[in-house]
Parts: C-alpha cells; structure tokens; sequence
C-alpha cells in the first residue's frame, strides 16, 4: 500500500499469566515500538496498541500453581506488564485489557454477527470429560504419555520433551490435570470457522498478493495452506472466557483465539472511550481501505493472525486486512530457551531495577540482535560487548567528545560553518544526506537489525571526521585554524544533531537527553540528512556521559542469578522426584561411553509394573533347525511349563545353561518365530562388545519369585 492515510499497528496482547522477559521484547514489542516511532516521526498518524490477553488455559493454569484465583493472576500481571512496557518506553497509545466490558461487547458483537449470517458449523463432538469435577478438559488440562516419544506427561496439545503437535485423543493412558483421574468422552456442542471455506480466498490473498511477506511468515501459511485447512472449533466448555451471545449456551466461552486478537479492535474502542472522542472514532482504524493494519508477533502466532483472524474478520465482513504480518523468530537465552515456568529468562521488571536507566541498551541490544530470520542468542557477554564497544565507544564517545570540545572552545556556543569547506567537509555532507533514506527503507521493510546498522554506520562516520580533522591539533594555533575548527566542530554537531532525530525509534532515552542538550527542535524523518539542524550561535548544555561502560560485576550478577535459577530447578526437580516417586529428569542424556545406548524416555512407575518378572528354571534348550541364534528353551516358571525362543545361539550351547534359574518376562504377548510360538523373553545383559550374559538370581529362589 502506497501512501497509506493512518497506521493501525498492534503487538500482540500478552498472556497475564508471568511478566515479559527478553523474548518478548526481542521478538515483538521492541520492533513493534521502533516501528511506532519511525511512522510517528514521519508525520504520520498512528495508533499503537496492544493490552493483556486474560483468557485462555495458560492463564487458568498460572493461577492453580500459584494457589491464587484467575482473577487475581490476571490482575497482577496486567500491572506488572503495563508498568514494565511504560518504564521501557514502548509508546503504546493504548494498553487495554481483554476483560474490559468494551472487550466482551466487541467480541460477542462479531461472534453474533457470523452467528446469524451463518459463518459457522454447528458439530456435537465427544470431548474429555472430568467427573469427577463435572468439567470438560481444555486440551491443556490433559495429560498422558507421548504417542511420539513415550515422554509420561505430554499434554493434549503438545508434547514438550519431543516438540510434536498431538490431540488429546493421541495421547496413551490419558488423566485428567484437575483431577488425576482419567476422563471419559462426552457429548458437547460447538461451533466452528469452517477455514476449509477460505481456502481458495487465502490462496489468492497471501500466497498471490503477499509474496513480500518475511520468507518465514510466507512460508508457514504456505504449508498451511497447502496442508489443506480443517473447519477450527471456535468456542469451548470453559467457564473463563467471553461469554458466547446465543441462548442457552451456559458453561461455554469463546476459545481465546477467538477473542485475543478482537482486543486489538476493542483497544482501539478504548483508546478513543477514554480520549472521550466522537463514538465511532476508531472506525477508521479497522474500516478504512486507507489505513494499513501490521500485525507485530512472535512466530508461534503467525497462524492464528495470518489464517485465522483474517478470516474472522473477512467473514464479519466490515473490517480491513493486515498489510503485512512481521513475524520474528525465538530469542534463546544463554543458549537454552527461554522459559517462564522454569524462570529461564531475564525479565523486564527485574532488568529495570538492576540496570536503572539504562533501557536503550537493552533495546540496542536485542534489536542487534534480533530473532528476525532465524533463532538467536542473548548472551549477557555479549550485552556488555555491544554496550562497552559500540554504545560506548563508538555513538557515546563522538557525542561526548563533540560536547566537550564544544565547551572548551566556545564556552557551548555552536559555532558557524565555513564559507570554504574542505573536499572532505563536502564528501562527509553528501554522504549524511543518504543517511534517512537509507534507514527509512530498512524499516519500512521490517528490517530493524540492518536500519540500526545504518544509525551506527553514521556514527562511525562521524567519529572518523572528527579524528581525521583532529580539531585537538588545529587549537594549537588557534586563532589560525579558527575557520577550520569552527567548520569541523559545527559540522560535528550537525551530524550529532541528525543521529538525535534519526536515533529516536531506536533509542528514545537518549535520543531525548541530546534533545534537549542541544536545543534541538521536533524534526520530522525527511527535515534529517543536511547540515542546518543546529543553529549557529545556539548555547548547548552539559549532556555528561551517555552510555558508560558496564563493568564486570554487573555482568557477573546476572550470570550467577542464571546459575542460581538453574541450581533452584534442579532442586526443585528432585524434591518432586521423592514426593512422586518419580524422576523429571529430562531422558535426554547422552551416555558417557560411546558404545553404551543412550537412555530411554521416561517411564512411571505403572509402565514398569505393567511388567511380569518372574524366575524360572530352565529345562531344557535345543538349537532350532535352520538358525544358529536361535534357542528353543523349555522353562519351569513356577506357574507354568512353557517354551521361549531366545536369540542366544551364538552365546551360549544348549547343554551349558540346562539347569541356569533366570528372570523371565512371562506377560509378553506371545510372538511367533520361525513356525514355533514364544511365549516370554529371558533377560539378558548385552555386553558392549555385543556378547550376551544371563540376568540371574544372586542365590537360589523359588521358580515363579516375583522379580521388581
Ligand atoms: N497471548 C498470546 C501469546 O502470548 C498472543 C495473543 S495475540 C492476539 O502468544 F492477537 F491474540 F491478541
Ligand atoms: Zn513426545
């Protein structure tokens, strides 16, 4: 879209179910908030919004481990978050809520809407169902063993030791997470958003019309698309959620998918409620052909508003699309992902404490770094290394030397240019000038990291002219060189002054700080790239040090708080191991010697119980015909006389282990092998050099002892 007439920019409305760490920031809200900024720099009108997303099972969940009502959960993150962003200076016009009653009514206006238009599909399913609470499960709220992995507590939608999407009905041995007991099936009835129907339409809309999307982004709803999409359940038996607007529908909410992404719509009705502005004020907003929506996420959401809401809202009928949906990839931290039930993050509130004014760096930071086509890493070195080296060292010590200078030569009073400038003076001002539209190009396509890359590429410009003019050396003879050291100081600070403007969606803090040190005024995007922003005769105050350096102790703080959170979990981890007689270790060891297996997922308790272990005696044993691996061993298993065939040919000769008493598993289906029929299997030790030993009893016991 060419010259859109407004902006309509969200990110996505967090869960209040645990405050925002590093991802989040990295992932969203920074490019988000520069985004924001640039536009608004560019005389644009915008509205940024976003708000807490208080429904879903996440948030459901948050309030059982914390022993404290979902209401009080939400309460108490919608603070936190709200509080952290405003501290960090992300320029949200709007913060809301998605359990404002503007919220519920515009949720349930649009549900209606399709409702009685016939948008969705009446189905009546079998679901899981608790008894003994008298309560349908959320996906979530089911647990079971991994179909994929054997991993006992994936839950219905996900497993998380093996990453694989399931369904409850997937998963083995299903429990209830309320209750522990396991569900039944039971009828419900629900609607659904037949996607199937939109198939077509989204083909032509994204895979046709938005091939400029991020290769990421265009990628996923690609195999989407071509995957073929199912008709998606929009509502659940739930008694935490918006209310569904059709009678008789007690106990059943709308899913929170359904509703999140309208908060994007219903911040906007608040923003204006609370502006007292004209009632269909935010109409524009979402109506307009001329405004163009941009959806800011993480990737896990790229489905949800590339797919679904653009058909939610193509199904309404009145409401425009996304422009673009600039989804960022995962930051990891320390090279582990990021977790809040782990506390493996570094949060907002908690870096706002420990490093008091120094939000620009974090931003800096994380946009240096940012997820945008791939996973990336936060490493608190690396944080340091970027500070000390490039904020520090290179923007902070240009503009600190330029302010110094400027008040040792002429007591702060910005001095004029020359009337003969130098081939270099000229060269430097021609390159400034490709400076705005180098870095508005960048961000106009999403590309925060490379926009950055610009800004500081200025910087370095700036600092090389400094140096390379060394007005330090012209003051020795002062009143000779006073032309060339007016000219090099001015145009020091003309430069200064244009990283001011073109810093402000990056680094707002200190964007402002030299705003107001240099008198600057309110510059718009394309006032930036020449020379005549600082006026000559202007008086420029004191700035002090911009970014100073962050010493070891700091670093090492944040560290040893990582490595305390690490020590916390595993602490943790043992003492539900002796309450639940069972290990959380994650099965993912790798052995210590090369040829030893690696281990097996978990199991519980029941699985090995499963288990009939008995001792028996063996009878007799005769090679099979036609096999030398092959036994045919007959047992005495104290309950019984049966045959096993056993793999143990090459080990053992049959008239050597005659007599041998061994462990035996007896309920395991019989196979058969060969044309004979086995009905267990000897337990056997495999050495690493591939032989074969007995599993035996260390004394004589009773054929049919129970071995666990
Ligand atoms: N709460 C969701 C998450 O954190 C994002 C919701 S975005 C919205 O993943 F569009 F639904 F609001
Ligand atoms: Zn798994």
């Amino acid at each position: 879209m060419t010259n859109p007439k407004r902006y309509t920019l969200t990110a996505a409305l967090p869960y209040a179910n645990g405050p925002v760490h590093i991802g989040h920031l990295a992932g969203v809200y920074i490019p988000a908030d520069i985004y924001a900024r640039y536009q608004r720099l560019c005389n644009q009108d915008v509205l940024f919004v976003c708000g807490s997303d208080e429904h879903g099972v996440p948030v459901t969940l948050r309030a059982r481990a914390e022993g404290v009502s979902v209401q009080e959960v939400v309460d108490k993150y919608d603070k936190l978050m709200k509080t952290a962003f405003a501290d960090f200076g992300i320029s949200f016009d709007i913060y809301s809520r998605t359990s404002k009653k503007i919220h519920y009514d515009t949720a349930q206006e649009i549900f209606k809407k399709m409702y009685e238009n016939g948008k969705f599909e009446e189905k009546t399913t079998e679901q899981f169902y608790d008894e003994s609470t008298k309560m349908f499960l959320a996906d979530r709220l089911i647990m079971g063993i991994c179909p994929k992995c054997s991993h006992p507590d994936a839950y219905g939608d996900q497993c998380e030791s093996c990453g694989s999407t399931l369904s409850p009905d997937e998963l083995i041995n299903p429990r209830s997470m309320v209750s522990g007991n396991a569900p039944i099936k039971k009828e419900t009835k629900h609607w659904y958003l037949p996607l199937n129907k939109y198939e077509n339409w989204l083909r032509e809309w994204i895979l046709e019309g938005h091939k400029e999307w991020k290769s990421n982004v265009y990628g996923q709803c690609k195999s989407w698309i071509e995957q073929g999409l199912q008709p998606r359940a929009v509502t659940r038996d739930l008694d935490w959620g918006v209310p569904l607007p059709i009678p008789n529908t007690e106990g059943k909410v709308m899913y929170v998918w359904f509703d999140a992404p309208i908060g994007y719509i219903s911040a906007t009705k608040d923003y204006f409620q609370q502006k007292n502005a004209d009632e269909n004020a935010w109409e524009k907003y979402w109506k307009d052909s001329e405004t163009k929506l941009v959806h800011f996420i993480g990737k896990d959401n790229i489905v949800f508003h590339c797919i679904i809401f653009p058909v939610i809202l193509k199904a309404e009928g009145s409401y425009i699309l996304p422009e673009n949906v600039p989804a960022n990839e995962f930051l990891n931290l320390e090279s582990k992902k990021i977790s809040t039930s782990r506390n493996w993050a570094v949060w907002l509130h908690e870096y706002l404490v420990d490093f008091p004014e120094k939000q620009d760096v974090l931003r800096y930071v994380l946009t240096a770094n940012a997820p945008e086509t791939k996973d990336n890493n936060f490493l608190w070195k690396d944080f340091q290394d970027r500070n000390n080296n490039e904020l520090a060292a290179n923007l902070g010590n240009f503009v600190n030397r330029v302010f110094t200078l400027t008040h040792k030569y002429f007591e702060g009073i910005v001095p004029a240019f020359t009337q003969n400038p130098t081939e270099n003076d000229l060269k430097t001002i021609e390159i400034i000038a490709t400076f705005p539209k180098k870095i508005s190009d960048s961000l106009e396509n999403y590309r925060f990291k490379e926009a950055l890359g610009y800004l500081m590429e200025l910087s370095s410009i700036g600092n090389k002219y400094l140096q390379d003019n060394a007005p330090w050396t012209l003051a020795k003879n002062f009143e000779e060189n006073k032309d060339r050291i007016n000219a090099v100081m001015n145009l020091s600070l003309q430069i200064i002054a244009n990283l001011t403007i073109l810093m402000q969606p990056f680094l707002p803090f200190a964007a402002q700080k030299l705003k107001n040190a240099l008198h600057l005024g309110d510059f718009f995007w394309n006032e930036t790239g020449n020379i005549d922003m600082v006026l000559t005769g202007q008086k420029i105050e004191n700035l002090g040090i911009l970014f100073d350096k962050i010493e070891d102790e700091s670093i090492a703080k944040q560290v040893q708080k990582l490595l305390d959170t690490l020590e916390t979990n595993k602490l943790a981890e043992k003492t539900t191991e002796s309450k639940s007689e069972k290990t959380t270790e994650k099965f993912d060891k790798t052995p210590i010697l090369e040829n030893i297996l690696p281990s097996k997922a978990e199991i519980v308790f029941d699985d090995f119980m499963k288990m009939d272990l008995r001792v028996a005696t063996i009878l007799h044993a005769e090679k099979m015909p036609k096999s030398d691996k092959l036994l045919k061993i007959r047992l005495n298993t104290g309950l019984d006389e049966r045959t096993v065939l056993s793999g143990i040919g090459k080990d053992f000769a049959p008239e050597e282990i005659i007599g041998k008493q061994v462990c035996v598993l007896i309920n395991l289906a019989p196979r058969k092998m060969m044309g004979e029929i086995s009905q267990g299997m000897i337990l056997m030790a495999k050495n690493t050099d591939g032989s074969l030993a007995f599993v035996l009893p260390s004394k004589t016991v009773e054929n049919g002892s129970d071995v666990n």
